[in-house]
C-alpha cells in the first residue's frame, strides 16, 4: 500500500465533466506525476485557499502517467460545490492535495471461489470502481458489486457497469434502490440486505463497503451476525462529514505539553471536550485528515512510557491502522480516538515528523 505522505503536492485540474446533475468527475495531474501514487481504495485531501479540506477517494486504478480521476457530489452552498458550479475552479486550475490515506484497499481472496462483495451507496462507488479496475482485468473470484441510491438519477455510471457485467464474465453488477420509479426493473431496497439475501454463506466472503455510515454500520452488523462474515473480512470507508466543533466546557482547562520533532515545546490550556485531535487540530499542531475515522493516520501521537500507560487502552481498530504506519512505534496513539477530559491533565506528548 502507499504510505500516507503529510508534504502536499501540487494537481492541476485537467478536465471536468458532469455525471449527473449532482456528480463532477474531475481529471487531475498530479505533480510530479509520481506524487499521484496510491493503493486503489485510497482517498487524499484538496486543500482550498480558505486553508479547508475535502477529501474525496481515487476513482479509478493508478496510472503511471500522474493522472487521476475523483467523482464530487455537488452539496448546495459546499464550499467545493460552489467554486466547481460557479467556474472558479476549472481546467487549468491548481490546488494542493495531500494524501493518499485509507485502508480500505485490496486484500487477497481466502479461496479461487470466494465470494467478493463490493456495497456501495452514492459516490461510495468510486473507491470501489477503482478497485474493479486494477482486479477485473485479472483471473480471481466472483466479483459482486451491489451499488444503492435512492432513485434511478442515483447511479450515474448505470449504463457503463451494465455494459461491463456483460463483459467480465467474474463481475456481477446489482443496482438496488430505495425509492424508484414505477418503471424500475430492479431491486428495492438497501444494499446490505439484498446482499445478505443473496449470499447467505459469507464465511469465506470478502466485503468492502464505502458510502452512507448507516448503511456501513448495518452492513457489518448484518452480514457478520446473519451470514457468518469474519469482521476482520469487512473492509470499510464510511463518508463522514467532519468532525463537528466541540460544545463550550465549563470544565477547567486540560493542560497538556506538545513537543514538536524540531524540538520546541508549546503549553496548552484547552477546553474538555471532543477529541484530543480536534484540539490540536485547531491549534495547528496537527492535520486530522479523516475527521476521526481511523484511516488517515495523520493525528498519531507519540508518548514516554509513563504517559503512554495514563490513556485507556487502544481499541484493535486503534492498533491496527498503527501498525501499518510506516514511522509507527510501541508509545505511540491516534489522537481522534483520545477523548479530552480532565484525566488527560499535565499530559506531555510528542508530535513526531513524517520520518519518525
Ligand atoms: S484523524 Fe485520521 S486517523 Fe485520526
Amino acid at each position: 500500500m502507499s504510505s500516507p505522505a503529510t508534504a502536499p503536492f501540487a494537481v492541476e485540474i485537467r478536465h471536468i465533466e458532469a455525471l449527473s446533475a449532482q456528480v463532477r468527475r474531475l481529471v487531475l495531474q498530479a505533480q510530479p506525476p509520481a506524487r499521484a501514487r496510491f493503493a486503489e481504495g485510497q482517498f487524499l485531501s484538496l486543500m482550498l485557499a480558505d486553508g479547508s479540506r475535502r477529501s474525496y477517494s481515487y476513482a479509478g486504478a493508478c496510472r503511471d502517467d500522474g493522472t487521476f480521476e475523483l467523482h464530487v457530489r455537488l452539496h448546495a452552498g459546499g464550499r467545493f460545490s460552489t467554486l466547481l458550479t460557479q467556474g472558479t475552479l476549472r481546467p487549468g486550475s491548481r490546488l494542493e492535495a495531500i494524501g493518499p490515506f485509507g485502508e480500505c484497499v485490496w486484500q487477497p481472496a481466502t479461496a479461487a471461489d470466494a465470494p467478493v462483495l463490493m456495497l456501495a451507496t452514492g459516490t461510495g462507488l468510486a473507491p470501489l470502481k477503482a478497485l474493479l479496475e486494477a482486479q477485473l482485468p485479472q483471473p480471481g473470484a466472483p466479483l459482486w458489486l451491489y451499488w444503492g441510491g435512492v432513485s434511478e438519477q442515483d447511479l450515474y455510471l448505470h449504463d457503463q457497469l451494465r455494459a461491463l457485467a456483460r463483459r467480465a464474465p467474474r463481475f456481477h453488477y446489482v443496482p438496488v434502490l430505495s425509492q424508484p420509479s414505477a418503471h424500475w426493473p430492479g431491486e428495492r431496497g438497501f444494499v446490505q440486505e439484498i446482499a445478505m439475501r443473496d449470499h447467505r454463506d459469507l464465511r469465506a466472503g470478502t466485503v468492502y463497503a464505502c458510502g452512507a455510515p448507516v448503511m456501513v454500520r448495518s452492513a457489518l452488523q448484518q452480514l457478520c451476525t446473519h451470514c457468518g462474515l469474519d469482521p476482520a473480512r469487512f473492509h470499510a470507508d464510511p463518508f463522514e462529514p467532519s468532525e463537528p466543533a466541540p460544545a463550550p466546557s465549563q470544565a477547567a482547562p486540560v493542560r497538556i505539553e506538545v513537543r514538536r520533532a524540531d524540538g520546541s515545546r508549546t503549553a496548552l490550556a484547552l477546553a474538555a471536550s471532543g477529541s484530543l485531535m480536534t484540539a490540536l487540530r485547531a491549534e495547528r499542531l496537527l492535520i486530522g485528515v479523516c475527521g476521526g475515522q481511523q484511516s488517515c493516520g495523520t493525528c498519531r501521537i507519540r508518548l514516554s512510557a509513563d504517559q503512554f500507560q495514563r490513556l485507556p487502552a487502544p481499541a484493535r481498530s486503534e492498533q491496527r491502522l498503527l501498525r501499518a504506519l510506516p514511522a509507527s512505534g510501541a508509545l505511540d496513539r491516534l489522537a481522534c480516538q483520545i477523548a479530552l477530559d480532565a484525566a488527560l491533565d499535565g499530559l506531555q506528548l510528542t508530535i513526531p515528523g513524517a520520518d519518525g
